[in-house]
């Protein structure tokens, strides 16, 4: 019966298709109401009305599920994220509440570094056991897959340390949620390479061959005074010939080029990009480049939105995601990323649905297998308190997603 699911009654509502969906596309969803979905070994095996369900499937062999007629979902994947990390800053909260900043808090040895140190002396248990709080509570939210970055290292034996964590978690009993990993090494300059931003790029590009069995992508923090464009391009660049997707945290304090060099590179995503230039999308929007937004982040920070609208109009694929980290965003809420994509980025409930699901997979490289209820990807799925899934941005910060389903199995 493991992973063997029939739901009944569902109002499936799903972007359709393996890639990212881009522009216009991005608000088109299929909707099927008084549906089943078939689940065999975890994945999708059929979908469709009640009376074309093929007989061969025996109910001895599935568990059942009646969803009242409610709107079914693919599982949200929550595509940038960096959910393992030691300490907490709710200190540097408000210095920020009293004007500081999040830059020149980073520049007094703060921020990052401060979670670097604290990540250090946490024994790899601790790391695990709080990751396995925030994945509960993020599935609860209907997050059915999530992107976790290193970062908080900074050396060789911390980053590995981070990716060793994150399989862990993979393998945890006590944790259901699928995770894809990316090495962050190049997340802050360590305080002893200061002035050498070259020679940590240099070790970092000697960290690559080590942690790849590890790690699916490679990120960067590409911002003024922490790795440029030209550190940047080169650790990327290396990353890519050994097999890295490319990630990057782009434009998000100052507007650097960023969105510019993820085109140039052919990143799999950018991300942040509050500060983006209309060259940078329309550079990212021809090379298929995902714009990953985050608007807890600005949100947090006091900083303006991405333009979700104009990457959307320019044809690009928006994805969101939420961000959670210890400093810059302490929140992981599905819910609220919803209300703020709507609220304040100008997106339709329906982009908004397109960008949770299926361009986050493609943000993970993953679309192929997640992100719509379509035969033959996996079964992450889940159902809404509500026929209407326009109720989503309606309920403000509040979580209205009642089941969650991982591979066919009931997780909440
Ligand atoms: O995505 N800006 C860089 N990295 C994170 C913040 C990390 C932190 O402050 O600990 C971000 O905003
Ligand atoms: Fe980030």
């Amino acid at each position: 019966m493991e992973g063997n699911l029939i739901i009944k009654n569902a109002k499936i509502v799903t972007p359709l298709g393996h890639k990212a969906v881009r522009g216009s596309e991005m608000g088109k969803l299929s909707i099927l109401s008084e549906a089943v979905i078939v689940i065999t070994n975890g994945l999708i095996d059929f979908i469709g009305k009640l009376k074309d369900l093929p007989t061969r499937y025996n109910s001895q062999d599935y568990q059942e599920f009646d969803a009242g007629g409610n709107v079914a979902l693919p599982g949200f994947v929550d595509s940038h994220t960096h959910l393992i990390f030691g300490g907490f800053r709710p200190d540097e909260f408000e210095w920020r509440l009293k004007g500081d900043s999040y830059m020149s808090i980073m520049e007094r040895g703060g921020g990052i570094q401060s979670t670097v140190n604290a990540t250090k002396s946490t024994p790899k248990d601790d790391l695990v056991k709080k990751a396995l709080w925030f994945l509960k509570r993020m599935s609860e939210m209907g997050v059915t897959t999530v992107e976790a970055k290193s970062g908080y290292g900074l050396d060789l034996e911390t980053e590995m340390k981070m990716l060793e964590v994150i399989e862990l978690l993979k393998t945890s009993s006590e944790n259901k949620v699928n995770i894809i990993s990316t090495f962050l090494g190049a997340h802050a300059i360590p305080p002893e390479y200061k002035g050498r931003t070259g020679e940590y790029v240099d070790l970092l590009i000697k960290m690559l061959p080590l942690v790849k069995e590890k790690a699916d992508f490679c990120d960067v923090f590409c911002e003024k005074n922490v790795f440029e464009l030209e550190d940047s391009r080169r650790l990327l660049k290396t990353a890519r010939e050994q097999g890295f997707g490319l990630k990057l945290h782009a434009d998000e304090i100052v507007s650097l080029g960023g969105g510019e060099l993820s085109a140039e590179l052919d990143a799999v995503s950018a991300d942040h990009l509050l500060h983006v230039s209309d060259e940078g999308i329309k550079a990212m929007a021809e090379k298929g480049v995902v714009a990953t937004l985050l608007p807890l982040t600005a949100f947090a920070l006091k900083e303006p939105y991405a333009p979700a609208r104009k990457f959307i109009d320019t044809g690009c694929a928006v994805a969101l995601a939420t961000d959670l980290n210890p400093g810059s965003c302490f929140s992981g809420s599905i819910p609220l990323t919803i209300a703020l994509a709507c609220i304040y980025m100008n997106m339709s409930i329906e982009e908004t649905i397109t960008a949770l699901t299926l361009n986050g997979a493609a943000a993970l490289r993953l679309a192929d297998k997640i992100g719509s209820l379509e035969k033959g990807k996996r079964g992450d799925v889940i159902i809404l308190g509500s026929d209407n899934y326009k109720v989503l941005p309606y309920y403000v910060g509040m979580n209205c997603v009642q089941t969650t389903i991982i591979s066919g199995n009931i997780v909440k």
